[in-house]
């Protein structure tokens, strides 16, 4: 049943080339509109008059909604907050009838989740589920729902699960755009055209799982790993760091690449591993900053592990591992530069002789608030 893979995880990030083509599979109609066909009780008046988007979710599923926060503001420049469910509720969020509240949940039956969905629907707000899972609690009691058809996810380590929620994520974001006016049309268009050709992107990084997993071999005796990204990349170094803890037991984390100077660069020590997720070259400065921000970890001795895509040579001199990654737009990256850091995480697990799909103290789905 895991079809020759050694763990069920493993099987699941290299079944996701499919799975996000099946998320975006019958999304367009012939004059390439996007069409979700669950939005049940949300009309697109509803969708016109929204005024603040509220993303609920908790681990792996909140960093998709931080990655989609990203898109959605710049897509649709409606504000967007995006919170751990566990802490929204408790804290008397300002939430009314012109909110939309969007909740991420694999399993679907998440507790933390479901409570802050009950919460903002008492408020009024209107609930849009992104979920992996037919007929579950979440989006039974939502208003809409999005299904990631990413199929059944048994890894307690989300993967697929991750990568279609943000494809998801990215649908919802070009729809509400679609129905608030296309401004960004364009743009739209390009990033449709663009989502379509990532499954083949991921496959790409796949066939290189080789280079990976010789990088996990190396890294085997290390117990502190550190991952930088800047602007939906901050969101997948976090993801980077929590598949380690969950699975290899490593103390790892993640943070936003500027803060670094803020106080996390006191922890760099020489040979400390440092995965920095290089955003592609482009109109904006992020990607200097961030290859200054590697060059300062060099300089007190890291060892860089750096995910940047594919013709950039400006690293070169700064990287002790080049992880290359397809050309993509800035806003979809998070969907090629997860996939190696899955891969490490997974074979470094593998090599500490941890079970992968079943890690310690983890269930699958978290039935208690
Ligand atoms: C991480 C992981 C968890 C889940 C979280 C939410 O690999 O599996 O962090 O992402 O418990 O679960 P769902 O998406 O089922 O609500």
């Amino acid at each position: 049943e895991k079809g020759g893979f050694d763990w069920f995880m493993r099987k699941e990030i290299f079944e996701q080339p499919q799975a996000i083509a099946d998320t975006l599979l019958g999304r367009y109609n012939n004059r390439g509109e996007l069409v979700l066909d669950e939005m049940r009780s949300i009309s697109q008046e509803d969708l016109r008059r929204v005024n603040k988007i509220v993303i609920v979710a908790c681990g792996t599923a909140y960093y998709a909604g931080m990655v989609a926060k990203y898109a959605i503001e710049h897509w649709t420049r409606v504000p967007c907050e995006v919170e751990v469910a566990s802490e929204f509720r408790y804290r008397d969020p300002i939430i009314d009838p012109l909110t939309l509240c969007v909740t991420i949940s694999q399993s679907g039956e998440t507790a933390d989740t479901l409570m802050a969905i009950r919460h903002a629907r008492v408020q009024g707000a209107k609930v849009i589920a992104i979920c992996n899972t037919n007929g579950a609690t979440i989006p039974r009691e939502s208003d809409a729902v999005i299904y990631t058809h990413a199929g059944p996810e048994i890894g307690v380590a989300s993967t697929k699960g991750f990568l279609t929620q943000v494809a998801a994520c990215y649908l919802l974001g070009l729809y509400l755009a679609q129905v608030r006016g296309m401004k960004y049309a364009d743009e739209i268009r390009a990033v449709t055209d663009e989502l379509g050709r990532t499954p083949q992107m991921i496959q790409q990084l796949l066939d290189n799982a080789q280079q990976v997993y010789d990088l996990a071999r190396d890294l085997s005796s290390i117990n502190d790993f550190i991952f930088l990204g800047r602007h939906v990349g901050y969101p997948v170094a976090l993801e980077g760091a929590l598949k380690l803890k969950e699975i290899a037991y490593q103390h790892a984390e993640g943070f936003a690449a500027g803060e670094l100077k803020h106080g996390p660069i006191a922890i760099i020590e020489p040979g400390m591993p440092v995965f920095v997720i290089v955003p592609p070259q482009g109109r904006d400065q992020l990607h200097d900053k961030v290859v200054s921000n590697i060059q300062e970890v060099r300089a007190r001795g890291a060892r860089t592990i750096v995910l940047v895509e594919e013709d950039d040579a400006d690293v070169e001199a700064y990287s002790n591992v080049i992880i290359r990654l397809p050309r993509v737009s800035t806003l979809l990256q998070p969907l090629v530069a997860a996939v190696p850091l899955q891969l490490f995480a997974c074979e470094l697990a593998t090599l500490l002789g941890h079970d992968v799909d079943q890690p310690r103290n983890l269930a699958k789905s978290v039935t208690v608030e």
